[in-house]
């Protein structure tokens, strides 16, 4: 087991914040995890689970021990009477994999063409794009226990998914601490991931952007690969790509709502772009609100408010040479956006990326 020390991180994360970590591990295959827990210098240390890096904002150099996971492998593993089970290894490029199932007549998984960072990561906040969301194609998890080693199989039930959230996104109670709820962050590595996707397949096609594609191609009925290109597309001209901009795509949660709060803001605004739930609420989109107040192209440092969509913040720099902006800026950004959010609308925005 080789444990590298003082690793710049800047290439690692999509933000391209520069930053190291103390030191690093890398697990290409499931017994390096126990190899490392087995290490009677490192076993027992802290650990950062680190995947594509596409949704994590560094504020200083990472004191935990990095586990930079590469664990690859992509197969059908069986099939139901509805769907083809398929299988990816944690470490697999997620954009490559929705590839893959495409290329091998596995429809499913295009509405989330083009989502940055990795196969392992996409249960932790539940990637969701243009009307699908990753726990509608889930079918289980394998992981590793971080203090036993033991692999575990989790359904999606036991993920916990809600709106860009799981169960590896919030912390174990800790006897004593405040309790944080019955959480996995921290205690465990992500293996691989089955997904089901439909042997009868439905296009997704209500999202807005991608009905304007069809009037514009005048196609009522397309492919997934069509759909597949359309989102490629849509997100080229929205989001920027984060091998030339840095940046963790939306830096903020759409809110959720009561009807009295919107009926609020929209009195405030009647501009305001909202949804209807089907619980009753309402989701509000944070891009709106932050362009409603003034924020879209402003900058704090090297940081800055992307001039096409406001809800995404960029790394104006390169992350080379402290070039960059740092995490402080990132943050001192937030909370600015944050700040005028609130002071207008009344409206919390919760930053959706992991902040270490
Ligand atoms: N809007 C503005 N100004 C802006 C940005 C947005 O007025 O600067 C308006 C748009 O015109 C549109 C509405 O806000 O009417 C919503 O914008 P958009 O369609 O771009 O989607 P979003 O709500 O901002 C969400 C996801 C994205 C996902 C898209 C498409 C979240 C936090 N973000 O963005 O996910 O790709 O929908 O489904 O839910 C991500 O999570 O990193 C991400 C990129």
């Amino acid at each position: 087991m080789l444990v590298e020390k003082n690793v710049p991180l800047q290439a690692f994360n999509t933000l391209h914040i520069v930053a190291k970590a103390h030191a690093l591990v890398r697990i290409d295959r499931e017994e390096d995890v126990r190899e490392l827990l087995a290490d009677p210098q490192w076993g027992a240390a802290p650990k950062l689970v680190w995947g594509g890096g596409s949704n994590i904002v560094l504020t200083g150099d990472v004191r935990q021990l990095v586990l930079k996971v590469g664990i690859k492998g992509i197969r059908m593993v069986a099939e139901t009477a509805k769907a083809y089970l398929v299988e990816a290894g944690a470490g697999e490029n997620w954009h490559d994999f929705v590839e893959w199932t495409l290329d091998h007549g596995f429809p499913g998984l295009e509405n989330l063409a083009l989502i940055p960072g990795t196969v392992g990561a996409s249960p932790v906040q539940n990637v969701g794009a243009y009307g699908v969301e990753l726990q509608d194609r889930f079918d289980s998890l394998d992981a590793i226990d971080l203090q036993s080693g033991q692999v575990f199989t989790l359904n999606a039930a036991q993920c916990a998914f809600g709106y860009r959230d799981s169960v590896f996104k919030h912390g174990a109670i800790v006897p004593g601490a405040a309790p944080q709820g019955l959480g996995l962050k921290d205690r465990a590595l992500i293996v691989r991931v089955r997904f089901a996707l439909p042997k009868v397949w439905k296009p997704v096609l209500g999202y807005a952007d991608i009905e304007k594609k069809m009037a514009e191609q005048a196609c009522s009925e397309p492919t997934a690969r069509q759909i597949f290109d359309w989102v490629c597309a849509i997100r080229r001209t929205k989001l920027p790509d984060p091998a030339v901009i840095g940046n963790v795509g939306s830096f903020f949660k759409n809110p959720t709502v009561t009807p009295e709060q919107c009926a609020d803001i929209i009195a405030r605004d009647p501009r305001v772009v909202y949804y209807r739930l089907d619980n009753g609420s309402f989701k509000l989109a944070a891009g709106w609100l932050i362009d409603a107040c003034g924020w879209r192209g402003k900058s704090v440092g090297q940081a800055g408010v992307y001039e096409k969509q406001a809800l995404v913040l960029v790394n104006r720099g390169q992350g080379v040479d402290g070039d960059g902006a740092t995490g402080g800026e990132v943050m001192t950004l937030a909370r600015a956006i944050q700040t005028s959010v609130y002071e207008r609308f009344g409206i919390v925005l919760e930053p959706e990326p992991v902040i270490v």
